[in-house]
């Protein structure tokens, strides 16, 4: 039986909250216009921009795990560039690489110990020029992903701070600090790593005696910059310069929220709020929280912004997008987009919204109102190498901590529901205006390797925690491109792979799903040309509660209505041309089946 459709009037009064609220950036070649901001009804009008990053769809490589070229198990750059027409199929518009410097790789290649080399892992600087080439000639952009809050131990830097001793400006690179207590036996604060444990760590100082501390926010083999030092500041703009000049079209900042930490370094409030002494997070001001957490979102962070922003803007048509995982309101990370700071940051908020009505309803609402009131555009995301595969939270009960994975003792996700909301979420997503980011595999709806041994793990977070969190490896195992072609199912020559894909994999490789009609990777491509062919990136967008009942959820863009239907009685559809849509076997009677979603050019 089909649910009865409850008309609603668009702009209910009864829900109003607040009403029209308008932004408007008239220096730029495209508006963006929060017209009304309501408890449900947004009306958010962008329009078609030279600015490709507006609306662009953007693809993360993890370059390890991509295309391995040269059959050693490990993704490189000739691997990527000989498999570049098929993200030209896919239809997206730029890609993101996470890094391939030169690295020790303790941290996957985030410990970076030459901003300006390729790690013989990947490549040559050669190989990476003959990518940007044949990537632009093909119509996509690059983006590379740059590591400012910390370099590796292994930096000339690092290597110097150590060696020129305490108080030296070599020193001052660091945030070096002696200890507290006994012959400075204890750490200089509170201030635990993001990878657990402790973010200082003890050296020996070049008289052989143990010394001061440095601090790493991550692995104790990432020692923070200090941002404060003007040296820094001048050595990464040499750096951004060298890309731009290769001709890069922009950068991922990584940890853009992490730059600075507070004068004196006082000790985090946060580990009081796990015992219960100060406000939750979600009650504190965006004050508050950079009292609690001095080493995340601090004012001065914003200069630095600027000043590369300022770098960005000489060049034409670059970009830079922020890796800010910021606690509090969204207003607090649309702080980072402000006209003259990124020109977009991750959307972390939507990301882990989850798939219920209410969630997207609001995560979207907050979303258009943050970043619509800075004239930023926003970002969709629901996947990345630091979270588990949307369609494996999507399949599972309860959520787990963002940098936590699943190992083969856990409860195992159910696959075929989480495929089944994952892909209904990433259609919603991809209707929205905006820019959008998938995450490599997602376009062949890959689940994360939940069952990887312990063996085989290679994330730090797994190491510093003993185990007890298991960490991200499971995300970033190898893709699958010709089922059975070796035991890495193609992603080598030789069938090596620096992590063993799970059996499943097979079943998801590019091959088995060309072509096939209803196939994940095929949904995915008539996403995004529909997308690309209609212009909904840079469309206009209000919610469409005519069209839903108590259990669907509807917006239109451009005269396309995007439905989704979350409850478990068939929705009926409204007449019209249906576009694009997650199921399969969509009836003649236009019946939308629960967790699916239709794209219809409206009658
Ligand atoms: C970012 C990266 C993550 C890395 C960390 C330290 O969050 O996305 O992979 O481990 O920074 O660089």
């Amino acid at each position: 039986m089909l649910r009865s459709l409850k008309k609603r009037r668009f702009g209910n009064a009864n829900a109003f909250i607040s009403l029209s609220r308008q932004v408007e950036h008239p220096w730029w070649f495209c508006s963006y216009t929060l017209e009304r901001m309501t408890n449900d009804d947004v009306l958010y009008v962008t329009k078609e921009s030279a600015e490709w990053w507006r609306q662009a769809v953007i693809y993360q490589i993890y370059p390890r795990s991509f295309a391995d070229g040269n059959g050693d198990g490990m993704g490189d750059l000739q691997g990527v560039t000989q498999r570049l027409e098929s993200l030209q199929e896919l239809g997206i518009d730029a890609i993101w690489f996470s890094p391939f410097f030169k690295s020790p790789q303790k941290d996957a290649g985030y410990d970076v110990s030459d901003y300006k080399d390729i790690d013989p892992l990947f490549g040559t600087l050669a190989d990476f020029d003959a990518l940007l080439a044949r990537a632009h000639s093909l119509g996509l952009r690059i983006i590379v992903d740059l590591v400012p809050n910390h370099t590796s131990d292994q930096h000339e830097w690092f290597k110097a701070a150590v060696a020129a001793g305490k108080g030296s400006p070599e020193r001052d690179m660091y945030i070096f600090r002696d200890g507290k207590g006994w012959f400075g036996r204890k750490e200089p604060n509170n201030w635990p790593s993001v990878f657990g444990g402790s973010t200082w760590t003890r050296i020996t100082e070049p008289n052989g005696k143990k010394g001061q501390w440095y601090l790493h926010i991550f692995d104790s083999s990432q020692p923070d910059l200090n941002w404060r030092n003007p040296i820094v500041r001048d050595e990464f703009d040499k750096v951004l310069q060298f890309w731009l000049d290769r001709g890069v079209d922009g950068f991922r900042i990584d940890v853009a929220h992490g730059m600075i930490k507070r004068d004196g370094l006082p000790d985090t409030k946060q580990m009081s709020t796990e015992m219960g002494g100060v406000k939750p997070e979600g009650e504190m001001t965006i004050e508050e929280l950079e009292i609690a957490n001095p080493y995340w979102g601090q004012p001065e962070v914003h200069e630095i912004n600027r000043r590369w922003r300022k770098i960005i803007d000489s060049y034409k048509d670059r970009a830079m997008a922020a890796e800010a995982w910021i606690g509090g309101p969204l207003e607090r990370m649309a702080r980072w987009v402000r006209p003259d700071e990124y020109n977009q940051t991750f959307n972390f908020g939507y990301m882990f919204a989850g798939w219920t009505k209410e969630a997207q309803v609001k995560s979207i609402n907050d979303s258009f109102k943050a970043f619509g009131a800075v004239g930023a555009p926003s970002t969709w995301v629901l996947s990345n190498h630091d979270t588990i595969r949307h369609v494996t939270r999507y399949g599972m009960v309860g959520e787990l901590p963002q940098g936590d994975g699943i190992g083969p003792e856990y409860e195992q996700p159910d696959e075929a529901l989480g495929l089944r909301k994952g892909r209904a979420n990433t259609a919603f997503m991809l209707g929205l205006p905006g820019g959008a980011y998938i995450y490599q595999g997602e376009e062949l709806g890959l689940p994360e390797h939940t069952t990887l041994e312990g063996k085989y793990r290679q994330d730090p977070t797994y190491f510093r925690t003993k185990g007890k969190r298991v960490g991200r490896d499971g995300c970033r195992v190898p893709l699958p491109w010709e089922a059975g072609a070796n035991e890495s199912n193609g992603f080598s020559s030789t069938g090596a792979s620096w992590l063993p894909q799970p059996s499943g994999y097979k079943t998801y490789a590019r091959d088995v799903q060309r072509g096939v009609p209803g196939s994940t990777l095929e949904l995915y491509k008539r996403l995004l040309k529909v997308r690309k062919d209609l212009g909904l990136g840079a469309g206009d967008f209000r919610w469409a509660s005519e069209l839903t009942d108590d259990e669907s959820l509807a917006f239109v863009n451009k005269g396309v209505a995007v439905i989704a239907n979350f409850g478990s009685t068939p929705v009926q559809l409204p007449a019209g041309e249906v576009l694009v849509t997650t199921q399969h076997d969509l009836t003649a009677e236009h019946e939308l089946q629960q967790d699916q979603v239709a794209w219809i050019k409206l009658a």
